[in-house]
């Protein structure tokens, strides 16, 4: 593998899994990517099964992140989860700004932007969502919103926090849908962000960023995907929700 940044994969099981599917899928899984070291594998379920899931997890090469987060520490917040509360746990990787907590849920650019300054004021990792829709897509308005989504989601961060963050680029009319964007247009993508992190950061920061992609990734595809320059790893939905799929997506050189 010859990747220029250290490879991510990172599943995302959204609102799937009870503790004792999340406890049956974790007795195949460990197996099946055991002694991999030369990449980083994540795990981000639901907030219910983190606590042992972090317990399971102690020792091995599988970590585990959140699916969101509130930046506030506490207070009056009900339903929410803090960075303190997460770190407690041992958690300190999140997603932050996923299109469904953008569509569903309201989350609007200010509000990821606190998210991502709380994270790194608190030395976690945000793995910072941006993706354009189809309807943007279609009226070639896509470099205008991710580069909108990257200005206003790093505002306020210093140039060396940056490479502490992971971008996901996820184009939201392939998350789910089984619509992969083609390879010219994830590298496409991808580039694009890079370049503009690197006016934003300089180059150099830019050129350590690590970029992942996501929608519809799945074991007959991530080779090619992962083969892009500017891809360096993947979040995963749907084919991560199996132990012997999200293996493959791991080991994804030899599919
Ligand atoms: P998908 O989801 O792999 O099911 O398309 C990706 C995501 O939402 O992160």
């Amino acid at each position: 593998m010859d990747k220029k940044r250290r490879p991510l994969l990172a599943a995302n099981w959204k609102m799937y899994k009870t503790l004792s599917e999340m406890e049956k899928y974790l007795s195949s899984f460990l197996g099946l990517v055991a002694g991999i070291d030369d990449r980083d594998i994540m795990l981000a379920p639901n907030y219910t099964c983190l606590n042992r899931m972090v317990e399971l997890l102690n020792g091995s090469n599988v970590k585990v992140a959140a699916q969101n987060m509130f930046y506030q520490d506490e207070g009056a917040f009900t339903g929410e989860i803090s960075p303190k509360m997460l770190l407690d746990m041992g958690i300190n990787t999140v997603i932050v700004g996923h299109s469904e907590r953008r569509h569903i849920f309201h989350e609007d650019d200010e509000l990821i932007n606190q998210k991502i300054r709380s994270a790194i004021s608190h030395e976690m990792k945000p793995i910072f969502c941006i993706g354009e829709t189809l309807e943007e897509r279609e009226a070639g308005k896509t470099s205008r919103v991710l580069e909108y989504q990257i200005r206003l989601g790093l505002k306020g961060l210093q140039n060396k926090d940056v490479p502490k963050i992971v971008v996901a680029y996820e184009p939201v009319w392939a998350i789910g849908t089984g619509k992969t964007a083609s390879l010219e247009q994830i590298q496409e993508a991808h580039r694009l962000v890079r370049d503009m992190v690197g006016e934003l950061a300089g180059e150099d920061i830019a050129e350590k960023l690590r970029i992942l992609y996501g929608g519809s990734v799945k074991p007959a595809n991530v080779k090619d995907i992962m083969s892009l320059d500017d891809v360096d790893g993947a979040l995963v939905g749907g084919a991560s929700l199996e132990p012997e799929s999200f293996a493959k997506i791991v080991r994804f050189e030899e599919n």
